[in-house]
This record gives structure tokens, C-alpha cells and sequence, in this order.
């Protein structure tokens, strides 16, 4: 039987995009364009097995090896910091970590800042890095509810068109950190399945080129 790779796509917009990637370089499988709720494709001809996966969960099955390769924003592999190689950058999926808050917003640096963020590893780095005293709210969504409902005095979260910001009236204090699409890969698949990883990096390295 041939050896098949596994594949982990960010379940979302981003996924099909990345798939049609996958698909230009060689490796379709046409049973994941069915509108349905199966999480798992794969297509034996060509070697490949594809899983809609959270895009936050991608890092973890790969870094784990229950996936060969996997594609990963950029915010989830500073923040979790996985065991795994970063092959190439997709330049796709493209937004920014920022720093938001209220327009009347002023810090005050007597006191310690309160931020809520989904990021809290990336959200301290920034602010240690600044020597500001900050106070971490772990939130796992809509972030931008904490400054309105004065749960926080700013955000650390994502930017991609900044409407969710406008739409609950806040504005960008800081845009800190570009984040973009990567393929990653398993340390151990890397070097057994090393030909195909490779031939798929290739193929794909062109397309962002393009
Ligand atoms: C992300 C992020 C912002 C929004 C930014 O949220 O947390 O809320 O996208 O995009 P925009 O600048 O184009 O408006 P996501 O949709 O992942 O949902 P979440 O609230 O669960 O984090």
C-alpha cells in the first residue's frame, strides 16, 4: 500500500485557498469540494490525506505527527512556540497583531495596563519588551467586547480589513507584528517523507511567487 501524507488545512476561508494551493501543485482530491460535514479526504492515487482541522489546533496535530505537514498562521506559532519546521512562508492570510483600544484612550503608566488577548505569550513580549507592568485577561473570542465593556483597557488581537474594530469602535493604537500563512512540517515526517514534503514546498514556493 502507498505511504500517504497527511495533511492539516485551517478549517475556514483560508483553508480552501490553501487547498487550491495543494490542488495547483499536484495533489487534488476532489471528494473535499462536497458540501458536507466529513473532516477527512483523501486521495490514494496521489499519496495525500487532508484534515479540516481548528487553524488553531494545525500546529498541534503536526507537532504531535498525527499530521505530516499543516499550514499555520504565523500569531499560533510565536504564541505556542511548537516543536515543528517552518518550510515556507504562503504569503496568504495576511492581517496584523495590534495593540486596540478606545479613542479616548491614554495610558496612564502609573498604573498597570490591563490587556485582553487570546495572545497572552505574544501580548507579554510586546509589553515586556517596552517595560510596561501589564495585567494578562484570557479571553477566547470577541475580544474587542473587553475595552467596551471596561473588562480591559486595550486589546492585543488580530487586524486583517480592521472592521471588527470599527464596527464596535475602537481604533488601532499599534500594528506590531505582520503575521501571514506557513507550511509547517513534523520534525520526524520531514525526513521520512522528506521527497514529497519537499516536491509539495517546491511547487508551492512558486505560486507565492507568482
Ligand atoms: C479575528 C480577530 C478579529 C477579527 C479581525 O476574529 O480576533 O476579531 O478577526 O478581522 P477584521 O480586521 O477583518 O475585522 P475571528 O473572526 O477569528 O473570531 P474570534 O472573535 O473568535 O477571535
Amino acid at each position: 500500500m502507498k505511504t500517504m501524507l497527511n495533511i492539516a488545512l485551517p478549517k475556514g476561508r483560508l483553508g480552501e485557498k490553501v487547498y487550491d494551493m495543494f490542488e495547483k501543485a499536484g495533489f487534488p482530491c476532489p471528494s473535499i469540494k462536497e458540501n458536507n460535514r466529513k473532516l477527512i479526504f483523501e486521495n490514494q492515487e496521489v499519496g495525500v490525506r487532508y484534515f479540516w482541522v481548528k487553524p488553531s489546533d494545525v500546529a498541534i496535530y503536526v507537532e504531535r505527527g498525527a499530521a505530516d505537514i499543516g499550514v499555520a498562521g504565523k500569531d499560533i506559532l510565536l504564541e505556542y512556540n511548537p516543536d515543528v519546521y517552518e518550510l515556507l512562508d504562503l504569503n496568504i492570510g495576511k492581517c496584523d497583531m495590534a495593540v486596540a483600544a478606545k479613542a479616548d484612550f491614554k495610558d496612564d503608566r502609573t498604573k498597570t495596563l490591563t490587556v485582553a488577548t487570546k495572545f497572552a505569550s505574544i501580548a507579554k513580549a510586546y509589553y515586556s519588551s517596552r517595560g510596561r507592568e501589564i495585567d494578562i485577561i484570557h479571553l477566547n473570542g470577541s475580544i474587542e467586547l473587553a475595552p467596551i465593556l471596561n473588562l480591559s483597557d486595550v486589546i492585543v488581537d488580530i487586524v486583517e480589513t480592521g472592521s471588527t474594530l470599527k464596527a464596535n469602535k475602537l481604533e488601532v493604537v499599534e500594528k506590531f507584528l505582520p503575521i501571514s500563512a506557513r507550511l509547517i512540517s513534523n520534525k520526524v515526517s520531514f525526513k521520512f517523507k522528506g521527497e514529497i514534503i519537499e516536491k509539495i514546498m517546491a511547487s508551492l514556493s512558486m505560486q507565492t511567487e507568482m
